[in-house]
């Protein structure tokens, strides 16, 4: 057996499983849950005729490449959303089935765990696939604090000098998952200048892009920041989705973009790894990315939930609206819980699911920097998250009654 599969941690669910092992939770009230991060909004119809109208391609094995068409799509998709000047669908553009896997992958690729000491660095909360993806790459992974005080961006700047030299691999999650935080020019441009100086690569998870809540202020995508800053894509790529964006996490697909010497590596390595994508799901994605409109929609439904849940929970716990995604990143501390027995009291007294923060961050430099907060995906209808929102603020109006 692969010992390093001992090092991975369970993930965040099954905690909260064990967590809630012999809580009865409140039979009068259905279950809610803002647990998950799993869009649930419907998938547009034209996203499931292009699959189903496609169906004879799966008369033929796909290339690892994916199809030109594909390609050519999502190079001008990138151009539009980020305007960028030219996106090489040849060499810049990676279709990957959904955007896990290549988050996975691509560690797979491009750390050399033989050399002594390779780390990986992660911001802190985290998704926890790159801890996994790092820890099977033969790397430690190491951690980057996310500062509440610069609106949740990881601090970099905190890394102590002896540790760069041995960073291969910087994953950055932007909009970021828990938090929402989506990383400034300035910040880019000091991550861009400590990869220049240590060599490592950057891999930009931005899966939560497309959603956010005000039409002239989309976010800064990596490869744009690259763009502004006059530089080129080396050493960097970004990763994207279509699973938030329309709404299909079942269809798995998504891209990798950037830096092209990486991608030929990367589309080696997935010739033996098998990453091919479906030829159906590649007709629908094609049909995806090339729509807009289902996406204004998409985030129109997101809007509303948030304008009208945030202020409510605004009264009980601090909260605010993210610069982006689907979560919610609230601090519990004014209730006097951790965030573990917020978590386990709301779901019994309330039959409401939320996910403690100290399960999406490892303990680094005596911080475990989700400790005292829980992440509230708001995935559910508008009536399911009203009530969601209802239920925790009589929760923590009875805590402050019981004192
Ligand atoms: C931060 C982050 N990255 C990547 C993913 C994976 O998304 P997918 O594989 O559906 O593209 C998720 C899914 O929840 C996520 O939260």
């Amino acid at each position: 057996m692969n010992p390093r599969l001992d090092l991975l941690q369970p993930y965040p669910f099954e905690k909260l499983k064990a967590l809630f092992a012999g809580i009865e939770p409140n039979g009068a009230l259905r279950p809610i849950s803002f647990g998950i991060g799993e869009p649930k909004h419907p998938t547009p119809r034209f996203i499931r005729d292009a699959l189903a109208e496609s169906l004879g391609g799966l008369a033929n094995y796909p290339t690892t490449a994916g199809s030109e068409a594909l390609r050519q799509c999502i190079a001008g998709w990138l151009e539009r959303r980020y305007g960028l000047p030219r996106v090489d669908p040849a060499s810049q553009v990676l279709p990957v089935t959904g955007s896990r896997e290549a988050l996975f992958a691509f560690a797979q690729t491009v750390v050399d765990g033989i050399r002594p000491g390779a780390l990986v660095l992660c911001p802190n909360p985290f998704y926890q696939i790159y801890e996994g993806a790092a820890l099977l790459a033969g790397a430690t992974p190491v951690f980057a604090n996310s500062d509440p005080s610069r609106n949740f961006a990881p601090a970099f700047d905190r890394i102590a000098d002896d540790v760069w030299p041995r960073v291969q691999l910087v994953y950055v999650c932007s909009p970021g998952n828990p938090t929402g935080a989506v990383l400034s020019l300035e910040d880019w441009r000091q991550l861009f200048a400590l990869s220049d100086r240590h060599g490592f690569v950057i891999a930009s998870d931005e899966c939560y892009s497309e959603i956010y809540f005000d039409e002239g202020k989309a976010p800064l995508g990596a490869l744009e920041a690259a763009h502004r800053l006059g530089r080129g894509f080396e050493r960097l790529v970004m990763f994207s989705s279509l699973s938030k964006r329309s709404n299909v996490p079942g269809l798995r697909s998504g891209f990798v973009a950037g830096d092209a010497a990486l991608l030929g590596r990367f589309l080696l390595y997935r010739t033996y790894h098998g990453g091919a994508m479906n030829p159906a799901v590649q007709s629908a994605s094609v049909a995806a990315w090339n729509d807009e409109a289902h996406v204004r929609e998409n985030r129109a439904a997101y809007v509303a939930k948030f304008a009208e849940v945030t202020p409510m929970l605004a009264e009980v716990l601090d909260v605010a609206l993210p610069d982006a995604g689907f979560y919610l990143w609230a601090d519990v501390s004014r209730t006097g819980l951790s965030d573990t027995e917020f978590a386990a009291r709301l779901y019994a007294e309330q039959h409401l699911t939320v996910l403690p923060g100290s399960y999406l961050a490892r303990e680094t430099d005596g911080i475990n920097p989700g400790a005292n907060r829980v992440r509230m995906a708001l995935v559910a209808t508008p009536e399911e998250c009203r009530e969601g929102a209802e239920r925790i603020v009589a929760f923590c109006r009875g805590l402050t009654r019981r004192g």
